[in-house]
């Protein structure tokens, strides 16, 4: 029977779905991918992922293109950004193929759950991988689980592409110098939430981070990078040790260069947001959330129009779309077909 989805209507929001992929390390080897439909699992009670958060994910999704096909956008990007925060958290990752191969697998099983082509939505898939060995005092886990779920999902923010107000958090800091901002531990997000949600009921979608060491520095919003267009039409967004190097970012700066826009990564002032004509905030979960306005203390910074977004974040976000639904030629070989 044919799933009933309102696609169009899709949230970003956790949805059950026929299976997932799991994959075992222990004894310092990988084991089969196996599809699971327990969403229950059984774990240690003392395992190290619970104690001391060996923890981390990933984010990415599939995309039914124009020609029926599906294609992932930049896979290997998200295996090998696992690997690197597996290494930092001293835990172990699948290779770049095991994880293509879960990737692949994960969306076979359940293609029905791929978002038709034209609804705006995509399937959201979501690696993690887990310490498993038990050990209460502090020690790498020597076990790691890696699980692979997906999910029909709309777009991040219910109004879609249409400018936010930022906060500028000055109560909280997301990570430390030398800390493990630039990587995708899953204890980021726990000490973020204070932050951004406390952002949120004051009526800010989305807190802007700055370095923690001085506050003179832009790094990051919550859960997406900064960048910025400048009034002479530069892409500009911030070099930082501290930062998630973000997937979207990285694309976007070469979407950016293609259009023949100058692309400066570097340390960005605070002080210089004056000089930009339009802010995004990118990730995968919405590609480029618009950003209107940034509220620092007492100060309101405004950025184009209140209720559209700027022609340049417009341009990048239709190019970008175009690419990942295959409808506009893909130039670097950023879709993998799967299916
Ligand atoms: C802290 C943070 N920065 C940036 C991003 C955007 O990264 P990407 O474009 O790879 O999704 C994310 C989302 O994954 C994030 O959580």
């Amino acid at each position: 029977m044919a799933l009933q989805i309102d696609w169009k209507n899709l949230g970003f929001k956790y949805m059950q779905t026929d299976s997932y992929v799991r994959i075992d390390y222990t004894k310092g080897k990988w084991g089969q991918i196996q599809v699971c439909t327990d969403i229950m699992m059984q774990l240690h009670v003392a395992a190290t992922c619970l104690h001391y958060g060996q923890a981390c994910f990933e984010g990415m999704k599939a995309f039914s293109q124009a020609d029926g096909s599906v294609a992932v956008f930049r896979p290997d990007e998200n295996a090998y950004r696992m690997n690197a925060t597996a290494q930092r958290l001293m835990m172990v990752a699948p290779p770049a193929d095991l994880f293509n191969e879960a990737v692949r697998q994960v969306v076979k099983e359940n293609r029905e759950w791929v978002p038709p082509y034209g609804t705006g939505a995509s399937l959201y898939l979501r690696p993690l991988l887990i310490g498993s060995s038990p050990h209460v005092g502090i020690h790498p886990s020597e076990d790691f689980i890696f699980l692979l779920l997906c999910m029909p999902v709309g777009p991040y923010y219910k109004d879609g592409f249409f400018p936010v107000r930022a906060l500028v958090q000055e109560r909280y800091d997301r990570a430390a110098p030398h800390g493990v901002g630039n990587v995708k531990a899953a204890g980021n997000y726990a000490s973020a939430m204070q932050g951004d949600f406390t952002g949120k009921d004051e009526g800010f979608p989305i807190s802007l981070y700055l370095d923690s060491a001085s506050h003179k520095y832009v790094d990051e919003f919550g859960t997406s990078n900064f960048f910025a267009i400048t009034k002479d039409n530069r892409y500009v967004t911030p070099a930082s040790t501290s930062i998630l190097p973000s997937i979207t970012n990285k694309s976007l700066q070469v979407v950016a260069a293609d259009m023949g826009m100058i692309v400066e990564c570097r340390p960005v002032l605070f002080d210089e947001i004056t000089t930009f004509a339009e802010i995004g905030a990118c990730g995968t979960a919405a590609v480029i959330t618009p950003v209107y306005s940034i509220t620092r203390g007492d100060k309101v910074y405004t950025f184009g129009n209140e209720s559209q977004a700027g022609e340049v974040l417009t341009k990048l976000f239709k190019t970008f779309q175009g690419i990942q639904y295959g409808e506009m030629e893909d130039r670097h070989n950023w879709c993998h077909k799967i299916l």
